[in-house]
């Protein structure tokens, strides 16, 4: 302990250089924020968690239930379960249009440690990593903890946030390895079109770089759009890696399951990070995951649908606010409105804002600064009604336009 006194003990314990480069993702440390006032007795409207606020299905629950019932309490292969492997390759090829083999796919805890372990497998010291921006709040931490650099691609509100494969190939550098692409987005609910995507992957292959798709939300698309895999494009699979996840559309955030779907060389490589951290994701989460791929789908459907009311109100409420402008999503379940209007001297920026809405008024949203996207905040809207309309009084009342 002599090393520490006088000195912070942060100081003294002297952390890794990856670990110093990156910091606590702004998403959880709006969550403790909120968390702390509701702890003091504050009723919140908590507009800052991106999960799902409907329980696990039950049929899938069931197969947890079982598998803890019939023992599968063990280690399991690395790259996960082989019915599993097989059967995300057959919901992904009958979803989404993809023609994966289980050789090309590994379950992982969770989609983020899907786009983590793809990151750490492929992304060395001084590369770059084509992002839009806004952006996912993971992925710069990812790229800077692998030693990479992220290069933004700003994308506009007038252009509803989608990125054009003309700005990505103007970002691309020799040092270029990766480009991610999240659509339907978080935070900002832009779906690519398919015709831009697929202009991106031609970019991608010109220029020989991964093309990271994340499709976290590909279930939640409003309106005509239906959800999209980019690994659906013929000749496309020498290049992408999709990330997928359990959590949101089977609404299985604590269940911690996804995947990576890519050639088999990189998904060995991402076998071998894997063996050598978590094991395996956790075996019964995989029983669970496996009746998710092969059970019903009408869960899904009823979630969508009651996510695409509460946008209507949401979007509406919020461009009913005088200084607030709001692009309306075409998939997710989040805003990202334009608040910059209402920034002065006593709240500058979107932090500040965020900070009093949440001391005023107990509303809870995350700034945009934290996505790349400043002057805006993100509002999840996997909450209910009631809490939407809570909310939308209390932002009105605080930027002055209401009761
Ligand atoms: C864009 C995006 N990708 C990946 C994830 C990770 O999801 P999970 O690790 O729960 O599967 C999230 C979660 O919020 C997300 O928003």
């Amino acid at each position: 302990m002599g090393q520490a006194t006088g000195m912070k003990l942060e100081e003294a314990i002297h952390f890794a250089d990856r670990v110093n480069r990156i910091s606590v993702s702004p998403t959880m440390a709006v969550m403790q924020e909120a968390e702390r006032f509701k702890a003091r007795g504050a009723d919140v409207v908590d507009f800052g968690p991106g999960e799902p606020d409907f329980p696990t299905p039950d049929h899938i629950k069931r197969a947890a239930i079982k598998a803890l019932e019939e023992n599968r309490t063990k280690y399991t292969a690395t790259p996960g379960i082989a019915p599993l492997r097989q059967a995300i390759c057959e919901w992904h090829a009958a979803q989404l249009g993809s023609s994966y083999e289980p050789a090309e796919c590994i379950v992982t805890v969770g989609g983020k440690h899907a786009v983590f372990n793809s990151v750490c497998s492929l992304i060395s010291a001084g590369d770059e990593v084509v992002v839009p921006a806004p952006y996912w709040v993971s992925y710069p931490d990812m790229v800077k903890y692998a030693g990479g650099k992220t290069v933004p691609v700003a994308t506009h509100e007038k252009d509803g946030f989608c990125p054009r494969a003309e700005q990505i190939e103007n970002a691309i550098t020799p040092r270029t390895r990766m480009v991610i692409i999240n659509s339907p987005s978080n935070p900002t609910g832009a779906v690519i079109p398919r015709d831009e995507f697929a202009a991106i992957l031609d970019v991608c292959q010109r220029h020989g770089c991964w093309l990271l798709s994340d499709e976290c939300y590909s279930h939640f698309s409003y309106g005509d759009a239906r959800p999209y895999s980019i690994a659906s494009v013929p000749d496309s699979k020498d290049r992408v890696i999709i990330a997928g996840s359990f959590s949101k559309t089977f609404a299985m955030t604590g269940w911690r399951l996804g995947y990576a779907l890519a050639p088999s060389p990189l998904i060995g490589a991402i076998t071998k990070l894997q063996s050598q951290s978590v094991s395996n994701p956790t075996s019964i989460a995989q029983y669970a995951g496996l009746e998710a791929m092969r059970g019903p789908m009408d869960s899904v459907a009823v979630m969508l649908a009651e996510y695409a009311r509460r946008r209507q109100r949401i979007v509406a409420g919020l461009r009913a606010i005088p200084g607030v402008t709001c692009t309306a999503p075409q998939g997710a379940f989040y805003v990202f409105p334009n608040v910059s209007a209402h920034l002065n001297s006593d709240m500058p920026n979107d932090m500040a804002l965020a900070k009093q809405l949440l001391e005023r008024e107990h509303v809870a949203v995350v700034p945009g600064e934290a996505f790349g996207g400043p002057g805006h905040v993100r509002i999840s809207y996997a909450t209910s009604m009631e809490r939407i309309e809570e909310g939308l009084r209390r932002i009105s009342r605080f930027f002055g336009g209401g009761k």
